[in-house]
């Protein structure tokens, strides 16, 4: 990894970090936001579903990693995030694991429309130790109490939770900012998707709707291989022992934290998070 701005990026993307500064934005463009393992695959499907029309033959044209590319994804040999999105015709839908204060200045002039999605931070947690584990490009995690450690002290690629997710809380109506919930979404995506349709400003009928939750539910895209990251070598994503789409659970942070790491963590929790009205629900 290496410092941006004081924040870890994977060292690959943080080199010749100006293509992702000067990165020109549209007013069209939908961004999805989110800490890493909030639900950024999830949120992308259902984006590109109601862009769709909620056709699922037609968000089987390409993978997922390229019908909403990552802004800030760069490996030698491949199209960078920023390769890919310039090519695009508009509406360009992206992703990205920015902090906000790190977002190229051109979405706030352009005003393009951001989705976010937070998870709480436990599941988040877990979530990420496995994907760890599967990823060959990051650092080995060692065992998941030494991962927990850096975790909460923000040593991680993309830094701090806390700092990411209050960090977009705190702009969320300062710019063109939906700030949503990976536990609400899980609880109710009707509900959800018609949060983002308004947003969005798309109309779309009852019917339609319920087949972006269908197509989009885990059990669906789980098997969907054009979302569950199958198509990627398991020299890069590493998906024998565990896979990308692993639970898609809100509250299985119980199987994983011990009661001691559970109270240090709530204890830390408490300190980082104090002075903001940002509540998450870790279960259900
Ligand atoms: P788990 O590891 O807890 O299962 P991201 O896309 O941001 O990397 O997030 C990945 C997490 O979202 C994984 O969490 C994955 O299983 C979960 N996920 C992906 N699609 C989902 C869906 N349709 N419903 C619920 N969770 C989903």
């Amino acid at each position: 990894m290496t410092m941006v701005h004081g924040i870890p990026i994977g060292a690959e993307s943080a080199e010749n970090w100006e293509r992702v500064e000067e990165f020109q934005a549209r007013p069209d463009d939908v961004v999805i936001s989110t800490y890493p393992k909030a639900g950024t695959t999830w949120t992308s499907e259902i984006v590109d579903m109601i862009y769709c029309g909620g056709d699922p033959e037609k968000c089987k044209r390409d993978t997922i990693y390229n019908r909403v590319p990552y802004l800030e994804f760069r490996i030698p040999n491949m199209p960078t995030g920023v390769e890919l999105l310039e090519g695009r015709p508009s509406p360009r839908l992206l992703k990205t694991h920015l902090p906000i204060q790190l977002m190229p200045e051109s979405f706030w002039d352009k005003k393009s429309k951001v989705i976010y999605i937070a998870r709480n931070a436990k599941d988040v947690a877990v979530s990420y130790y496995f994907f760890h584990n599967m990823v060959k490009a990051l650092p080995d995690p060692g065992p998941w109490d030494i991962f927990l450690d850096s975790y909460m002290k923000g040593y991680v690629c993309y830094g701090s939770w806390h700092d990411h997710v209050k960090g977009w809380w705190e702009k969320r109506y300062d710019h063109n900012i939906l700030y949503l919930f990976y536990e609400d979404l899980k609880e109710n995506p009707k509900r959800e998707i018609r949060k983002m349709l308004q947003f969005l400003e798309i109309k779309m009928t009852d019917d339609i709707v319920e087949k972006i939750v269908h197509h989009t539910s885990f059990e669906e895209m789980k098997n969907n291989d054009m979302v569950n990251y199958k198509t990627i070598a398991n020299d890069v994503l590493d998906q024998t022992t565990t896979t990308f789409m692993r639970k898609g659970l809100a509250g299985d942070w119980k199987n994983y934290f011990t009661v001691a790491q559970n109270k240090t963590f709530d204890e830390d929790y408490k300190k980082q998070m104090s002075g903001t009205n940002l509540h998450f629900r870790t279960e259900i």
